[in-house]
């Protein structure tokens, strides 16, 4: 941010504060036509003892940075306009200098986020519930290796539960040897569902599935090989998945891999005295942070989820020693989170605070017309990824029947279209997803974005021959570039409150902004023209228009394909 730099430093004597701070209080106004930058004064009254419209009068009258081309206080706030051709000059060669590094910050010095995404559970379809966490926690990966940490990306498959034995001893009662494998998850599900409605009539079942289940705790040879059959088919049918999402974890280590690693835990709190007796169960009393109690042991000896989930992150913090460690869960988990975060506080362990669950809504699906793809109750999300590339297939038939790739093309636009359509809200919001909104080419969406995109390729291959030219930058000054620039230049502040804030849809509003301020200049103002020097500064316009897209949707984990 070397403009807000050049005009704090000049600020920073008259109210008594580092530059640094001045220039974390400065603002960009909403409407260019009050400046480029603003200062409120408001915090200053207090040590300034005067009030906030004076003291932006002060600043206004002071001296000001060389880049500084006009001041005014308004209201409290002082508004400062620069040099617009220093502005865009300095923007284009930042892109230029750092290309697919721009906007970037050593934020991380190295340090490790555990980012705990995706996270499915085994014999279940990987269905649309998971797509925003999925895709969340990507993008989250991707922002937080870009801004200097190391991710480590750790899908906790929910792998243990009394439900596993259900579904050995369904397999036993019904399988007849069925190949797991070809039967797959859908196989799963179907035994799965006729254990239950067979138990409703027959309590004799449920004694099976826990006998079933004892054998799995108990590491029985037939019961493990059973298990491990149905984990690795799962598995393979959701990297099928994660491959078109072009996500790869580096742990997979889920709730079993906990099995032997709780006892210190527990014993850890029996030391602390934090367990206390309910009902026969072990219990952390939370009653004085207003929450219900946090279940560690059922009055059985059975461990529970969120006993697993401590259990988890010692192990992360051992192993990784991270700075933070990111829960990616739908917000209905939010009380489990909630509760053993606060044991491990209680446990006295100061980086509980480095815990952060990062929630989110729901998904539905708003389209009537999606209802095929419905197996049993759930829509699964290798069937909506399908469906998208379909129609993305179509659309690019009609709109450009002559590219190259064209099935290539689709898969990007389609699953770009998916991903997309979850990361363009905040988090917290429940979406209704629609086809047709998160493919349209004209809305706020992935192809309009990869069409603008591609759209700067076109240009940059066409105009080859200027980029060599000085360029002259007041063939800049004007509304449609400056909006272009803009937003440029908004992105790399963007990249770290989406970090700060775990939010990518920052940064998914930014691309959109972009792309849609590139396309007016695109069509307001004449590119190419005989002026060799003033077509060099629109084509290097373009060309940062086009880092800045590229690298927004990469790191939205979406494919930019180089022509559409
Ligand atoms: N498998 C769980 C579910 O689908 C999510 C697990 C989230 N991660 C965790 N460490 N609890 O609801």
């Amino acid at each position: 941010m070397p403009f807000r730099s050049m005009i704090a430093d000049k600020i920073a004597p008259l109210v008594g504060m580092e530059a640094n701070a001045v220039v974390s209080l400065m603002e960009i106004p909403p409407d260019p036509a009050m400046g480029d930058y603003a200062l409120p004064c408001f915090a200053f009254a207090k040590t300034m003892r005067k009030n906030p419209m004076m003291i932006a009068q002060s600043i206004a009258e002071a001296p000001q940075a060389d880049c500084v081309t006009g001041v005014e206080a308004v209201k409290g706030y002082v508004n400062f306009t620069v040099d617009k051709q220093l502005y865009a000059k300095t923007v284009l060669n930042a892109v230029q200098a750092q290309g697919d590094k721009y906007g970037a910050e050593d934020v991380g010095h190295g340090r490790t986020v555990c980012i705990d995404y995706s996270s499915i559970n085994i014999a279940k379809p990987f269905h649309i519930g998971h797509l925003s966490s999925t895709a969340i926690g990507h993008a989250l990966y991707n922002l937080y290796n870009f801004m200097g940490y190391r991710s480590v990306g750790i899908n906790h498959l929910g792998d243990w539960g009394t439900q596993f034995g259900k579904l050995l001893a369904a397999y036993e009662l019904w399988g007849n040897g069925m190949d797991i494998e070809q039967a797959g998850v859908e196989g799963m599900l179907k035994l799965y569902v006729k254990f239950h409605a067979e138990a409703e009539a027959d309590d004799s079942l449920n004694d099976l599935g826990r006998q079933w289940f004892r054998r799995i705790e108990d590491n029985d040879p037939e019961a493990m090989d059973l298990f491990v059959r149905f984990k690795d088919t799962t598995i393979k049918e959701v990297m099928h998945v994660y491959d078109m999402l072009g996500i790869t974890f580096d742990s997979y280590a889920g709730e079993s891999f906990y099995n032997d690693k709780m006892e210190p835990v527990i014993e850890e709190l029996r030391e602390k005295g934090l367990l206390t007796e309910s009902n026969g169960a072990q219990v952390v009393d939370l009653e004085p942070y207003g929450m219900p109690p946090c279940l560690v042991l059922k009055s059985d000896g059975a461990t529970l989820y969120a006993t697993r989930d401590m259990a988890a992150a010692f192990y992360r913090k051992h192993t990784y020693d991270f700075a933070k460690c990111l829960y990616v869960v739908a917000y209905q988990q939010n009380l489990h989170f909630r509760q053993w975060f606060k044991t491990v506080e209680l446990m006295g362990h100061d980086w509980a605070a480095d815990l952060e669950h990062v929630a989110f809504g729901m998904v539905s699906l708003a389209d009537g017309g999606t209802l095929s793809t419905r197996k049993g109750n759930v829509v699964r999300l290798e069937d909506v990824l399908l469906s998208a590339v379909e129609r993305a297939r179509m659309i690019l038939d009609e709109k450009s029947p002559n590219i190259e790739n064209k099935d290539e093309v689709a898969r990007k636009v389609g699953i770009g279209a998916v991903v997309f359509g979850v990361l363009y809200n905040a988090r917290i919001k429940d979406i209704a997803f629609s086809y047709d909104r998160v493919l349209s080419f004209e809305g706020e969406t992935a192809p309009y974005v990869q069409y603008t995109y591609a759209r700067t390729n076109s240009l940059l291959q066409k105009a080859a021959d200027v980029m060599n030219e000085t360029p002259d930058f007041s063939a800049l000054e004007n509304e449609f570039a400056f909006a272009v620039l803009r937003s440029i230049a908004r992105f790399p502040e963007t990249l770290k409150a989406a970090m700060e804030k775990n939010e990518p849809y920052l940064i998914a509003r930014n691309v959109v902004e972009l792309a849609q301020a590139y396309n007016r200049f695109y069509y307001e103002v004449r590119i190419l023209d005989d002026d060799k020097a003033a077509s060099a500064a629109r084509v290097g316009l373009s060309a940062a228009a086009n880092t800045v897209l590229h690298t927004g949707l990469t790191l939205l984990g979406v494919a930019a394909p180089e022509r559409m």
